[in-house]
C-alpha cells in the first residue's frame, strides 16, 4: 500500500510570521486525516523552514524544502546544501518547472539534486510534466519518459521507493485548468510503466502525485484514482481551509 501524500508547495510565498500563522492554523484541521494515515508535508521558502520544524511539531505534518543545490558546500553564493536541511526537511522538491523554465535547470542537473537528496537522508519529490506545446504537439509522453529516465537515472533500487514523483503539467501549474481526474491518471500510470521498465518492482512502491490547480473542488476525483498517490498543491496550500479540504478529500 502507498501513503497517501498531500504536499503543498508554498512558492515565494509566506514571511516567517506568516508561516508560523498558516501552519498554526492547518495543524488541528488536518489532524484527524493525519491520524487515518494521510501524510501531509508543506513546503515554507528556506527562510522559514527552522522556524516551521518548531511550530508543527507533534501535529504530525511534514516538512518540505522547495529547492536544493546538489553540492556539499563552497563557493555558490546564495544557495542552500542537502546537509543544511536534512535536520530540517523530510522532503525536497526538486526539477519544479518553474525551476527548469525560469532558472534553466537541466534533466542532468535536477537528477543531481535528487541524489544528492537521497545521499542526505531526505526524500525528493522530482517533479515532471509537459508544456502547453509538447502537449499539442503530441509530445507529452516522450518528454515524460524522458524526464523520468534522466530524473530517476542512478539511484540505488533500494533508495526508489523513497522517491516521489510530481507529475504536473505546465499548462495546469497555477491556470485553473487541471487535467481531468481520467488524464492525471493515464499520464500517472504511464510513468509507473516507465519506471516497471527502469526498476521492475520499485515502480509499484513509488508514489505518484498530481500536481497543476489542484482544489477542493477537484481534489476528491483526481485523488481517488488508482496510479494517483497524492497532490502536489500550489496556490491553494496557500489557505488552511482549502489545503484541509484538499487533505480531508483523500
Ligand atoms: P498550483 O501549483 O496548484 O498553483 O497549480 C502546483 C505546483 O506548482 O506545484
Amino acid at each position: 500500500m502507498r501513503t497517501t501524500l498531500i504536499a503543498g508547495n508554498w512558492k515565494m510565498n509566506k514571511s516567517v510570521s506568516e508561516t508560523v500563522l498558516l501552519i498554526s492554523e492547518l495543524a488541528p484541521l488536518v489532524r484527524d486525516d493525519i491520524a487515518r494515515g494521510v501524510e501531509v508535508a508543506v513546503c515554507p521558502p528556506f527562510i522559514a523552514l527552522a522556524t516551521a520544524r518548531d511550530v508543527l511539531s507533534n501535529s504530525g505534518l511534514k516538512l518540505g524544502a522547495q529547492n536544493v543545490n546538489p553540492e556539499a558546500k563552497g563557493a555558490f553564493t546564495g544557495e542552500i546544501a542537502p546537509g543544511m536541511l536534512s535536520g530540517l526537511t523530510e522532503y525536497v522538491i526538486v526539477g519544479h518547472s518553474e525551476r527548469r523554465q525560469i532558472f534553466g535547470e537541466s534533466d542532468a542537473f535536477v537528477n543531481k539534486k535528487a541524489l544528492a537528496v537521497l545521499a542526505a537522508g531526505m526524500a525528493p519529490i522530482l517533479c515532471v510534466g509537459e508544456t502547453l506545446a509538447e502537449n499539442e504537439a503530441g509530445q507529452t509522453e516522450a518528454v515524460l519518459t524522458r524526464q523520468v529516465a534522466a530524473g530517476l537515472s542512478g539511484i540505488a533500487p533500494n533508495d526508489l521507493s523513497r522517491v516521489v514523483i510530481a507529475y504536473e503539467p505546465i499548462w495546469a501549474i497555477g491556470t485553473g485548468r487541471a487535467a481531468t481526474a481520467a488524464d492525471a491518471q493515464n499520464r500517472c500510470a504511464f510513468i509507473r510503466a516507465e519506471i516497471r521498465k527502469l526498476a521492475g518492482a520499485a515502480a509499484d512502491t513509488m508514489r505518484i502525485q498530481y500536481g497543476g490547480s489542484v482544489t477542493p473542488a477537484n481534489a476528491r476525483e483526481i485523488l481517488s484514482k488508482p496510479d494517483i498517490d497524492g497532490a502536489l498543491v500550489g496556490g491553494a496550500s496557500l489557505k488552511a481551509a482549502d489545503f484541509a479540504a484538499i487533505v480531508a478529500a483523500a
